[in-house]
């Protein structure tokens, strides 16, 4: 029987890291994973995540020692955390998948955002950082060494215009309006007066306008500028999951049966997508703990101008469950193990 491999989550004690845990402790090819608290840390699994307290190992305090001894480390840490702790793992040889957004963007200006010190050996590192959507980079993640696992909106808002993009399909000069709403859990665990209950509950509300950090994944990936797209999130009353809804107009008449066509033929291939059949749309509670991203769409009568929805869990195809799918990629198993 073929070697289970080990891997390791740091960040374990966090949303995004419990997430991943639970779902590494359930894959076929791993035995249970090391789950890292930082140095210091006093958290105990059952504290922690009581659902699966009795299945899970408990925390060891993280040192490159015991990172060393894993076949993969994932980073479920802030980006400041992963930034700093990327080349030390790539130094010693540890594969990484990191779910920061640290290590994503290409572009000096689109990096800007997340205020991270350059220093030496940082740029050549990027460069060899693959960008973790699997629909998109599955050739070049199976032989990366490096993984930027993408940002939850950024993924539901790539997946539901990549089709279109990659047919040139796309007229930009109407702008492209990306109206993103997620639920609290992406914002990770720690309360602030913006998550706190009386503020989010039976409420709706804009932030980061013009200023979310992941604008910049989405313009790299869909090879667009600035100018071309308004990206504006809101926070959702509701733990978890995203629906964007995406405005966007073609730059030549069609019909609903091509436009879903293309979005067929463009995901032929891809587990995770499911392509809605036109006017029908998704909802967020139908893509709640799986890893499927769901893309409906509706073109208007003038044959033009169209409506997508892309729903997927911020914690799961949004970040732990993409994780896992690029670790399959990286190890040449089946894209889906561990997550149908
Ligand atoms: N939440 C989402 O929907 C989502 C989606 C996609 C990507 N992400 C990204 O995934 C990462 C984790 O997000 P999250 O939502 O899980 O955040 P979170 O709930 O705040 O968890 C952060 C984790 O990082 C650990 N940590 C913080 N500073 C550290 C340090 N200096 N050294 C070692 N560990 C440290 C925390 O440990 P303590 O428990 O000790 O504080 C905790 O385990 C972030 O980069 C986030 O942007 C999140």
């Amino acid at each position: 029987m073929e070697k289970k491999l080990q891997t390791a989550v740091l960040g374990a004690t966090g949303y995004a890291g419990a997430e991943l845990a639970r779902i590494l402790l359930k894959h076929p090819r791993l035995t249970p994973p090391v789950l890292f608290a930082r140095e210091g840390s006093d958290a105990s699994i059952g504290s922690v995540a009581p659902n699966n307290g009795s299945a899970l190992p408990d925390y060891e305090a993280f040192s490159w020692d015991a990172a060393q001894r894993a076949d993969l480390l994932f980073l479920a840490t802030p980006h400041e955390t992963s930034w700093d702790l990327v080349p030390q793992a790539r130094k010693r040889g540890i594969r990484v998948i990191d779910l920061s957004g640290a290590w994503r963007l290409m572009q000096e200006n689109n990096r800007a955002i997340y205020n991270l010190p350059e220093q030496n050996g940082h740029a050549a590192l990027l460069q060899q950082s693959v960008y973790g959507l699997p629909e998109l980079h599955a050739s070049a993640i199976a032989s990366a060494d490096l993984v930027a696992n993408p940002g939850c909106y950024a993924t539901s808002v790539i997946l539901a215009l990549a089709p279109l993009a990659t047919a040139g399909l796309l007229d930009t000069s109407y702008g492209i309006v990306c109206d993103c709403k997620s639920g609290v859990s992406g914002a990770g665990k720690a309360p602030t007066q913006k998550t706190h209950f009386v503020e989010v509950a039976d409420n709706l509300s804009a932030y980061s306008v013009f200023a979310h950090r992941h604008t910049g994944e989405i313009l790299e990936q869909l090879g667009l500028q600035s100018k071309d797209i308004i990206f504006t999130p809101h926070l959702l009353p509701i733990p978890r999951g995203i629906l964007s809804t995406i405005y966007v107009r073609l730059n030549s008449d069609s019909t609903a049966e091509r436009v879903e066509q293309t979005f067929r033929t463009f995901y032929s291939t891809s587990r995770f997508v499911r392509i809605f059949p036109s006017p029908q749309l998704p909802q967020i509670q139908h893509s709640l703990r799986t890893n499927h991203c769901d893309i409906g769409m509706v073109l208007a009568p003038d044959r033009r101008r169209m409506v997508i929805v892309s729903c997927l869990d911020n914690l799961v195809k949004g970040a732990a469950g993409q994780a896992v799918q690029n670790m399959n990629l990286m190890f040449g198993w089946p894209e889906w193990e561990g997550l149908d």
